[in-house]
């Protein structure tokens, strides 16, 4: 148990860790292209660690050295593995349609939480490929026959990287041409580097082709993570003044910028430039008295992993917000429809429970309360920031699984984890 807390006033300048959703897809890729590559910046957190062991079990060397990995890639996987994916999705969903590319057998196995989550997701699309995915009762473990691939038109109806990420790692291995179409574009991480390691890739709005293709190794640089870095960005929108350095702000991304904008946060960005194929910048946000915002099922996509922070944003803003479209949230690490809803409450907040989000009537100020993270990265650190704007804190149970994304979280916010 963690006591948090209320700070007056909250002010510095952060170095984050990497992106979690880069990091994954430079160790994976990588491993299963030709040649070598260099990865500095990478995230050192759980989720990346489990997609590292699954590589290195098919094959793949990987030395790390701090954040720094070097990879010497196998296009040619060991068959016959049980990779265990541990709390990631991530992990599990890319690698359940890379494997099937390659006509890999293996068994994905995952921890209690992940083999909770929906995974016929992946399974059904990729049958349209012609591979064959067993789950188990549409969930963890997963088994990956091989089986020859051919192209195909996939039209997904939930927008999700994962699943789209998938279908197209399976399609670059198949005969002929693979289009996926989602209803709104989500975070394009796999589309740009698949690009930059040589694959015949085209992405026209909402929609991606690709056609079989031998990934070449590539370096890749990783900027810090802007859903780890959204904690310090909102401690300073409640309690002062924070800048965040060097984080990825690829459009996918910043749907936090836009519930800023709505919300009436002071931020600008610094330095901004490009690197590895990646937007980047400094985030400096500032202390701002915030008004209740509308988000729909259109705002989701750049800003799902973000929810969470965002609806306690608003029980800190003047009047009613209301945000819906976002039922992905009941399938992540948590239902974080309910958890959230339920830290609101607990800090004091008002906040209802709607089937696809939440309206929260904001109160300004709020007293503080006690919170369990349900073992969900972002409830736990939701929840500390949220004790840390309140007047009186409170504690926090089980909030170790925050190394799943982000392992120096408490340090960085100036707590030692007891
Ligand atoms: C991710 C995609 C998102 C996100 C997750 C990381 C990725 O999941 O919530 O944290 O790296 O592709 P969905 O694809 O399920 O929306």
């Amino acid at each position: 148990m963690q006591r948090i807390d209320g700070r007056g006033y909250f002010e510095g300048e952060f170095t984050l860790p990497g992106d979690k959703s880069i990091t994954h897809r430079a160790i994976m890729f990588n491993a299963g292209a030709e040649g070598e590559a260099f990865v500095t910046g990478a995230l050192m957190g759980e989720d990346c660690l489990s997609t590292m062991d699954c590589m290195r079990a098919l094959g793949a060397e990987i030395e790390a050295d701090g954040q720094s990995l070097h990879i010497k890639g196998t296009p040619n996987f060991r068959q016959g593995q049980r990779l265990n994916c541990g709390n990631s999705g991530t992990t599990i969903r890319l690698l359940t349609g890379f494997l099937a590319g390659k006509q890999v057998q293996a068994t994905l196995v995952g921890d209690a939480s992940l083999s909770s989550r929906p995974m016929k997701r992946v399974a059904e699309p990729l049958s349209l490929l012609g591979a064959e995915i067993q789950t188990t009762d549409g969930h963890a473990p997963v088994c990956v026959l091989p089986k020859p691939l051919r192209g195909a038109k996939v039209d997904i109806s939930v927008s999700s990287a994962q699943v789209k990420s998938a279908v197209l790692l399976a399609g670059i291995s198949a005969d002929g041409e693979t289009i996926l179409t989602e209803p709104i574009p989500s975070r394009d991480h796999t589309e740009r580097m698949l690009a930059a390691m040589g694959a015949d890739i085209r992405v026209d709005g909402n929609s991606v082709a690709v056609k079989k293709s031998n990934l070449q190794a590539v370096d890749v640089c990783v900027p810090a993570d802007i859903s780890s870095a959204a904690y310090f960005m909102a401690l300073g929108a409640l309690k002062g003044k924070t800048l965040c350095k060097n984080v990825g702000v690829n459009p996918t991304r910043t749907g936090i910028l836009t519930a800023f904008e709505r919300l009436g946060v002071r931020y600008s960005l610094l330095h901004r430039g490009v690197s590895g194929g990646e937007e980047k910048a400094d985030i400096l946000v500032e202390k701002s008295d915030m008004r209740g915002i509308s988000l729909t099922a259109q705002d989701v996509p750049a800003m799902i992993d973000e929810l969470p922070l965002i609806a306690l944003l608003c029980a800190f803003a003047d009047g009613e917000s209301r945000i819906t479209g976002a039922k992905e949230l009941r399938v992540k690490e948590s239902d974080r429809i309910r958890t959230t809803a339920e830290l609101i409450n607990r800090l004091g907040g008002d906040c209802t429970e709607l089937p696809d989000g939440w309206s929260i009537r904001g109160k300004r100020k709020l007293r503080g309360g006690d919170m369990d993270s349900y073992l969900d990265h972002r409830i736990a650190m939701t929840a500390a920031v949220g004790m840390i704007a309140s007047e009186n804190g409170g504690n926090l149970s089980r909030g170790e699984c925050c190394a799943i994304s982000f392992p120096d979280f408490f340090e960085k916010i100036g707590l030692k984890l007891g």
